[in-house]
């Protein structure tokens, strides 16, 4: 195998590799998929001003996260049913990520549990991706059992009352392989019983949450709660309003509801509200590390890749999750350096502007 070079290049090879069920389930967003093209797209839309002759000659790509030094402000979101990706699946994130020193997020939906995750990565820094399911009892389970496995966080999906219209599977009638399974769940009632995800999730998840189920966790976790899919500063404004330890902008990767905007494009909006007051984490589109300094300087904290981690894990396991990592980690590294900024501190607002600045100038 030629040495891969970009989170492009994992991406084209590992759609030459997948079989088509994973494929589409992976690679698929909602809808006409438009939102699923603005997420990549409008990095496109933004400028970045180089500053020179700043001394750039020691860098530091660190950042702090809930008082806990990062290496580089890059992070895993979490990806359903990895094992359909690499035998080893969530098992090989995991220790990728310890390797390499991340932060991964791992979905409710996974093929390893929380805790064979835990075991495979004892000292990384997990963070648990939480869906509320009707059975409220069930859902305290997993948090439970997250905060005894060691996980540091918890991801409130908040986006997926159900799941969006995703038309390839539709197609496929997608179902997990026979020989996988959720493996949090040893209920034959929790499996997909070959019925589709999308029914499993209408029957599962809980279409009635609302801003007291935050509330209602907060009262029984003591672990930092994190909502993922803010889209809106009212939204945004509401989260800090009830004390979360900080938000997701993120449209899921494009796969719940197409034509909102894209999460770049949603990004300055949450963070001219939210300011300084939560952390505001990223993920959607980032496939090179100049959209990292792009969605640093328009407020994010740090930012999460999905997709290139099922890639990376499709072309060859963990090695490929840690290269996939490795090349941003390189690329951002440089990006720094070639835009005059020593620390991640001093990547702001000034940094890029939107296109349309140039035109009216
Ligand atoms: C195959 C796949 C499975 C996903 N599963 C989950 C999930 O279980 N829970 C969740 O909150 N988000 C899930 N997401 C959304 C990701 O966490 C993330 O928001 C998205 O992939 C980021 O965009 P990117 O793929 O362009 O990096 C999934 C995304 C993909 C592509």
């Amino acid at each position: 195998m030629s040495k891969l070079i970009s989170l492009d290049e994992y991406e084209k090879r590992a759609l030459e590799i997948l079989p088509e069920n994973a494929r589409d389930y992976y690679q698929s967003g909602a809808g006409n998929e438009k939102s699923l093209a603005w997420n990549r797209a409008d990095f496109s839309n933004f400028r970045i001003r180089p500053k020179v002759l700043r001394d750039v000659s020691k860098r530091d790509t660190s950042v702090n996260i809930f008082n806990t030094k990062i290496e580089f402000p890059i992070g895993i979101s979490p990806t359903a049913m990895q094992k359909m990706a690499h035998t080893d699946g969530e098992t090989a994130t995991a220790k990728a990520a310890a390797n390499e020193n991340v932060i991964a997020i791992f979905s409710t939906i996974a093929t390893t549990s929380i805790e064979d995750i835990a075991a495979a990565a004892p000292n990384s820094i997990k963070w648990f991706q939480l869906y509320i399911y009707r059975d409220r009892k069930l859902t305290e389970n997993l948090v439970r059992r997250a905060e005894a496995a060691g996980f540091k966080a918890l991801v409130l999906t908040v986006d997926a009352p159900l799941f969006g219209l995703r038309r390839r599977d539709l197609k496929n009638k997608f179902s997990m392989p026979p020989h996988l399974k959720l493996a949090n769940f040893q209920d034959v009632v929790l499996s997909m019983d070959g019925s589709g995800i999308n029914e499993y999730v209408a029957r599962q998840f809980d279409q009635s949450i609302s801003w007291d189920d935050v509330k209602w966790l907060m009262n029984f976790t003591n672990l930092p709660i994190i909502l993922k899919g803010i889209m809106t500063k009212e939204d945004a404004r509401l989260a800090c309003k009830l004390g979360v330890s900080g938000i997701m902008v993120s449209n899921h990767g494009a796969r719940q509801i197409d034509n909102t905007a894209s999460s770049i494009e949603a990004l300055a909006e949450v963070a001219a509200e939210v300011k300084d007051e939560i952390p505001i984490f990223f993920d959607g589109g980032i496939r090179e590390a100049t959209d990292i300094l792009i969605a640093l300087a328009l407020g994010a904290k740090m930012c999460f890749i999905g997709r290139p981690v099922v890639y990376g894990l499709a072309c060859a396991g963990q090695e490929g999750v840690e290269d996939v990592i490795r090349i941003l980690k390189r690329e951002f590294d440089l990006a720094m350096c070639l835009a005059g900024v020593k620390n991640v501190s001093e990547i702001n607002r000034d940094m890029v502007v939107h296109k349309n600045y140039y035109a009216r100038l």
